[in-house]
């Protein structure tokens, strides 16, 4: 176990095993961040050869571990790149989070980062927390070679609003970890019920301020699903050995003026159903809920941080598998509330789920909603895999763009066109076709279907099939397997509906 501690001592007298401080890459060169300067004065003169020699240049990604010298208090310097001219919080989350990975086994480890303003120093700390997280529960217990101290150094360290920071900074860390964890376990070990009990136990273990009274858990199971009419959840969850689950919490502060609806989707596997699908798109379907993983984290955090904001979320879970009892193409779901609705794509089941959701939380009267959803890989494809699509109401989504750039998760708005939304009504048996087989603007089609379930009311949709999932490498604060994305944003939404 790491403990982390924010102080405002010096880096050159810090007493840890290594240092990390940041290098920019400045107009005449390399240079050393803010936060380093009076290591940059013990080297004086002698810093910009010895930086040139190294061939230290401040990109991103870029580590040099050096001795310290004998002036300095730690014995090892490293030099992190920033990437940028200037240290700008984004490129301090990236660093800090490259920082993690390159003290392999240093016991105590202080960071002279940029952290001279809130939004530094926060992203300091969440960066170097994300970037050392690893998932470790399916493999033999190995030696922990993670350091027992981290201090993060920053000048305003005894203001309130950075202590503030600093904390608030670890609780998103923890929250955004927790997420990560939830999508990186195996699809046979987090079925919905499964994934149920890990909400409830996280709800439990959550402490929270005093004043805050407890969140609140109710978990419907398929009988009581069934007693509700959630046939969107039931529908998908029908081929699957494990049955479907409906979690909805509440947080009640009691200084709340805004009262927002988070919804995500938990298809804690997603084989296609009968539209099977190809074994290559299948083969990381268990990031599926990871909607569900990032509204419920964010629930968390919001609590854990007081939020003075009322959420009720609600987090529809199933499996969508292939049996003799699965949902045909074809057969004809009664949404909760009633709305019938064609399917025609097995493969299009998030949709189906959500509407349950939706329309549940239409019910408890918020002043908005927000739905987080591995949608479609029609967005992926108009966005990539890093950049989440925000559909909906103008001033939400506007909202929930100005929250992602606060939290450094990449975002950009997508349309929902009347041709494209004209074409939900187009099933010659039920209220609204599922899918319909024209390709294009596929994420728009999903996002027009849902909008049917919101009762007009002010609502976002953030579409992160894309950047849900890192099959790659390290990259800054991104490890490998789930990213926890949408968490950072809905708690900066949330903090901003706090205010
Ligand atoms: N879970 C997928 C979407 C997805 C794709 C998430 C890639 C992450 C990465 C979703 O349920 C799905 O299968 N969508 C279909 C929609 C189509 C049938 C309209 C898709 O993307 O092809
Ligand atoms: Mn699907
Ligand atoms: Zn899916």
């Amino acid at each position: 176990m790491t403990s982390y501690s924010l102080r405002s001592a010096s880096p050159a007298k810090t007493r840890a095993e290594a240092v990390v401080v940041g290098v920019l890459a400045g107009p005449k060169g390399p240079q050393l961040a803010p936060g380093a300067e009076d290591i940059a004065d013990v080297f004086g003169r002698r810093l910009r050869p010895l930086l040139s020699t190294l061939g230290v240049k401040g990109k991103p990604g870029e580590v040099t571990r050096i001795p310290a010298g004998e002036k300095v208090a730690t014995s090892l310097l490293v030099l992190v790149g920033l990437g940028s001219t200037e240290a700008t919080p984004d490129a301090v989350r990236r660093a800090a989070g490259v920082a993690a990975r390159s003290v392999p086994n240093a016991a105590s480890v202080a960071i002279a980062l940029p952290a001279h303003t809130p939004e530094l120093l926060r992203a300091v700390t969440e960066g170097y927390r994300l970037g050392g997280y690893t998932f470790t529960d399916y493999r033999a217990a190995g030696e922990d070679t993670s350091p027992s101290d981290v201090v993060i150094l920053s000048e305003g360290a005894r203001r309130q609003e950075m202590v503030a920071a600093f904390e608030s900074g670890q609780v998103l860390a923890d929250a955004v970890a927790l997420c990560r964890d939830w999508v990186n376990i195996p699809p046979g070990d987090l079925t919905p019920p499964a994934f149920a009990d890990k909400v409830s136990a996280a709800v439990a273990a959550t402490a929270l301020p005093e004043g805050v009274p407890a969140i609140g858990v109710t978990v419907h199971d398929e009988a009581a699903l069934a007693d509700l009419g959630c046939g969107g959840i039931l529908g998908v969850g029908a081929g699957s050995a494990a049955p479907p689950r409906l979690v909805e919490l509440t947080y009640t502060h009691p200084d709340a003026v805004r009262h927002i609806a988070l919804v995500g989707k938990g298809i804690t596997f997603d084989s296609g159903g009968l539209t099977i699908k190809p074994g290559g798109s299948m083969s990381t379907m268990k990031s599926d809920m990871g909607g569900a993983g990032a509204v419920v984290a964010a629930t968390l955090a919001a609590a854990r941080l007081g939020l003075p904001v009322t959420i009720s979320t609600f987090v529809p879970m199933a499996e969508n598998m292939v049996s003799g009892a699965a949902t045909r193409p074809g057969d004809v779901l009664r949404i909760y509330g009633g709305t019938t609705v064609e399917v025609s794509n097995t493969d299009a089941e998030g949709r189906l789920v959500l509407a349950d959701a939706l329309v549940r939380a239409t019910e408890v009267g918020p002043d908005a909603i927000i739905d987080v959803a591995t949608l479609t890989g029609h967005m992926v494809m108009a966005l990539g895999d890093r950049v989440t699509g925000v559909m909906g109401s103008p001033e939400i989504v506007e909202a929930i763009l100005s929250a992602a750039e606060q939290a450094g998760e990449e975002s950009w708005p997508m349309p929902i066109p009347d041709p494209i939304a004209e074409r939900v009504r187009s099933s010659k048996i039920a209220d609204l076709a599922q899918h319909d087989w024209i390709r294009w603007g596929g994420g728009l089609f999903a996002a027009a279907f849902l909008r049917e379930f919101t009762a007009d009311l002010s609502w976002a949709h953030l579409d992160i099939a894309g950047p849900s999932f890192n099959s790659g490498g390290s990259n800054g604060h991104l490890t490998p397997g789930g990213t926890g994305v949408g968490v950072g944003t809905l708690v900066d939404y949330l903090r901003a509906q706090s205010a």
